[in-house]
């Protein structure tokens, strides 16, 4: 059963004024439409737009505690309907059911600790070096944000970012992937539940190339936040230059799990799997490179590829499958193009590599969990983002040379080290060169109450969600102020108080 989507423009869903539509199609069987989305064009941008701008001065006005109540309430209905939106984002994306349902889970995590920000969103008060003054500091929210988000976590991405624009008294144009709208239009649904006002929170589809572009530099907007690939990051950056507008990017990885000669191998191999083959490597923070210690080497390649080799891959809504399809051909074709690049390269196919088109998995792609060994540092697989269930191992002969291999990355996103050393793991906390580090843990699975982002390539250094550093910081901006109630001029580092 397909669902049709409409956009949500000042409180009312509406089509795309043109009529246009798009279909988005379910990964594993590619005959299922999911949804139809409308195909939106600039004319919806700028109504959008200005929807928000309307809506603006009512929104900043609202106390931020009561702000945090309809997001409380979002948080609350999307618990109710965990089970419902886990399904639609399994149909919608492709990842299996119990990483759908964690990734509303990630949602309702973010709500519930954003409707908590709403009676902090602290500043400072300081001392004034001079009597009868006061020197605070408070939040200010930016105005109207664009929200531009990708489909590997379709609820849990743009809650992330709305969640946090919301609380700080910004309003916002969400515009997801045209791979996932409908897991986009539900968790808007969802607002529109909880009793946001109209205009607070606008929703629209279509191409990002055109309407997120469009959306993104478009005059009316005050701030812009990104989640997708290097390239369309890096782009959008080098069009942005110049309009002085605040903008968080959130782009690719390399991510790398260290294994060290004293690892609990059972572990390490677990945690490779998990963080190589969750989501079928289509994270931000997949483990796309395992650098081992040479005495363990061969010894994990060898486990590694039995797990690996022994996954269940299948259609996600069914519960015995270990790895779902990836989301389309063109990824498809881009992990099938990365697997030629490895063998001309000289690396080893351990396992995996190729497609599984078995009867009804005919219809979608799929692909088995794939293993290289004997990769070098500088091969183009264990330096560019393949987002594919694709791992590289890699050789190292000691911890420095570990640190040096996985730092030696134009991305720094997530890294992670298996040791029973504590001296080991302490060193490695230190030089991991990456904005998330694990310690016998794998380079996935981070928490909505610190921040997420990362380093270099990986992202502009406004990293998502909670915590010091968080996503609050991003979307507000501090105004400091001096009030003198001395009744005189007094003139900082020139008087000097009796
Ligand atoms: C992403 O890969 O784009 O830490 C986000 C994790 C998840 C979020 C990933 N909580 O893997």
């Amino acid at each position: 059963m397909s669902e049709i989507i409409k956009n949500f423009i000042a409180g009312s869903w509406c089509d795309a004024e043109d009529g246009r539509r798009f279909d988005s199609l379910n990964p594993a069987n590619v005959h299922e439409t999911v949804a139809t989305a409308p195909l939106s064009s600039r004319g919806d941008v700028d109504r959008a737009v200005a929807a928000a701008r309307t809506a603006l001065p009512g929104w900043r006005m609202l106390p931020a505690p009561r702000r945090g109540e309809i997001l409380f309430k979002a948080a609350e209905l999307l618990l109710k309907n965990k089970e419902r939106l886990g399904i639609l984002l399994t149909r919608e994306m492709g990842k299996v059911i119990a990483e759908g349902l964690g990734d509303v889970q990630e949602a309702i995590d973010i709500g519930y600790y954003m409707a908590g920000e709403g009676r902090r969103l602290q500043g400072e008060v300081v001392p004034s070096e001079l009597p009868d003054k006061d020197c605070k500091s408070v939040r200010m929210p930016l105005g109207v944000v664009a929200l531009v988000t990708p489909w590997n976590f379709p609820i849990a991405i743009p809650a992330w970012k709305m969640f946090a624009a919301l609380i700080c008294g910004n309003t916002v144009i969400l515009k997801p992937s045209s791979e996932t709208p409908a897991c986009a239009a539900a968790l808007v649904e969802i607002m529109e539940q909880a009793g946001i006002p109209a205009g607070v929170v606008n929703f629209l589809c279509g191409p990002g190339r055109e309407v997120g572009e469009y959306l993104l530099t478009h005059p009316g907007v005050d701030a812009a936040s990104f989640t997708g690939s290097s390239e369309a990051g890096e782009s959008l950056e080098r069009r942005m230059a110049g309009l002085h507008r605040p903008i968080a990017l959130e782009m690719g990885g390399k991510n790398a799990i260290i294994v060290m000669d004293d690892a609990d191998l059972e572990l390490a191999v677990e945690g490779a799997i998990w963080g190589g083959f969750g989501t079928s490597g289509q994270r931000c923070t997949a483990a796309s490179r395992v650098v081992v210690h040479e005495q363990v080497y061969a010894r994990f390649v060898g486990m590694f590829a039995e797990r690996a080799s022994s996954m269940k891959v299948g259609p996600g809504l069914q519960s015995e499958t270990d790895l779902g399809p990836l989301i389309n051909k063109a990824q498809f074709e881009k992990v099938q193009e990365y697997i030629r690049i490895g063998q001309a390269e000289g690396a080893q196919l351990v396992t995996g590599g190729n497609r599984i088109s078995d009867g009804e998995l005919a219809s979608g792609f799929f692909m088995a969990p794939t293993i290289f060994a004997g990769v070098t540092r500088e091969m183009r697989i264990a330096q560019e983002e393949i987002f594919g269930p694709v791992v590289s191992v890699i050789s190292c002969s000691s911890l420095e040379e570990a640190i040096d291999i996985v730092n030696d990355s134009k991305f720094g996103l997530s890294s992670a080290i298996y040791s029973r050393d504590v001296n080991t793991t302490a060193r490695a906390e230190r030089e991991l060169a990456t904005g998330i580090v694990y310690i016998n843990a794998s380079t996935i699975g981070a928490e909505v109450q610190l921040p997420f982002g990362g380093w270099r390539h990986s992202g502009s250094g406004h990293p998502e969600a909670g915590g010091k550093g968080g996503a609050i910081d991003f979307f507000t901006r501090m105004k400091v102020i001096y009030r003198d109630y001395s009744g005189k001029l007094q003139r900082a580092q020139i008087d000097k108080a009796e």
